[in-house]
Order: structure tokens, then C-alpha cells, then sequence
């Protein structure tokens, strides 16, 4: 599928179900399973969302993974910290990685935001060295605008 289809149908899903209290976990479920399915070369996708200092774990796709991780800490935290967008090429040279799946070589942490304020990430792991591109970084960040569209 294509990037725009693939937002189209994130924005598809971000439209239903708006009126139940557990819309964002069910939006974020139904993101995950399609960026998952539709990105190759992934060993793990999913959500970490901001609670006081940590960032908790989300919806996901792939193996059981940490399920806090503090502000500051591994390149999720990191993020959460700088509030930019984080592509690490290989992830055994990033200082206090976090490594949840032993499989993973390269990561993208993206931000973001509810209301203007940060609220999650989105991580995505690769079994693959230097596995995501610019214009990768540019889709999972027009995936967080979306988000940030409807969740408020
Ligand atoms: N590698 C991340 C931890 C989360 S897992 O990749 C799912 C990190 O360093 O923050």
C-alpha cells in the first residue's frame, strides 16, 4: 500500500469509534496492526504513552516489550525528553539503549502531541541496520499529526 493510502486508512480508523471511552486505545491498536503489516523489515511496533515521569507501554505489534521506560532513559526517553523525532541508524551505538528484542539493529521513535503537549510515541524496530529513511521519518510523522488531529 501506498503512503498516502496508508494515511488515509489511519485517518479511516482515527474517525470511527470516537464516542467510547477507550477510543484512543482502540485507534492506536488498529495504527499499530497497519503500519505493521504495511512497513517491511519490522520487528516491533507500537505506542509508549507519557505518565508522569515514565512512558508506559501501548498498543503494539511484536514481542513483549518493557513496559515503563522513564523520561530521559533509552532512545524512547530520549525523545520523550527533546521532543524531536529520533532515527538510529544502529542501535548498539546509542548510549543506553534499551534493548526490549534482541533482534532489533535500528529504531524510529517519533513524537506525539495532544493539545499541544507531548502525550506518546511511536517506535518502530528493525531487524535491519540504517533500516529507516527520510521519507520514512516524514510518514510516521504525518501518522502523529493525524493523531494529534483527533486525539484532544
Ligand atoms: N529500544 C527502546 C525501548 C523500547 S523497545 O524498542 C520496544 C529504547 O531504547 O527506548
Amino acid at each position: 500500500m501506498n503512503n498516502n493510502l496508508l494515511l488515509k486508512q489511519i485517518e479511516e480508523i482515527l474517525k470511527t469509534n470516537t464516542d467510547s471511552s477507550y477510543y484512543h486505545i482502540t485507534a492506536m491498536s488498529n495504527i499499530s496492526a497497519l503500519l505493521y503489516d504495511n512497513m517491511k523489515d519490522l520487528n516491533w511496533l507500537g505506542f509508549y504513552i507519557l505518565e508522569n515521569d515514565n512512558l508506559v507501554l501501548g498498543p503494539f505489534q511484536g514481542k513483549i516489550a518493557c513496559s515503563k521506560i522513564r523520561v530521559g532513559k533509552g532512545v524512547c526517553g530520549t525523545c520523550a525528553s527533546t521532543l524531536k523525532t529520533i532515527n538510529v541508524k544502529n542501535v548498539h551505538e546509542f548510549e543506553g539503549h534499551i534493548a526490549c528484542d534482541s533482534a532489533s539493529n535500528s529504531e524510529l521513535v517519533v513524537p506525539i502531541f495532544k493539545a499541544n503537549s507531548f502525550y506518546a510515541l511511536i517506535d518502530i524496530d528493525s531487524p535491519k541496520y540504517e533500516r529507516f529513511s527520510k521519507e520514512d521519518e516524514s510518514l510516521i510523522e504525518e501518522v502523529s499529526k493525524l493523531i494529534s488531529k483527533y486525539f484532544f
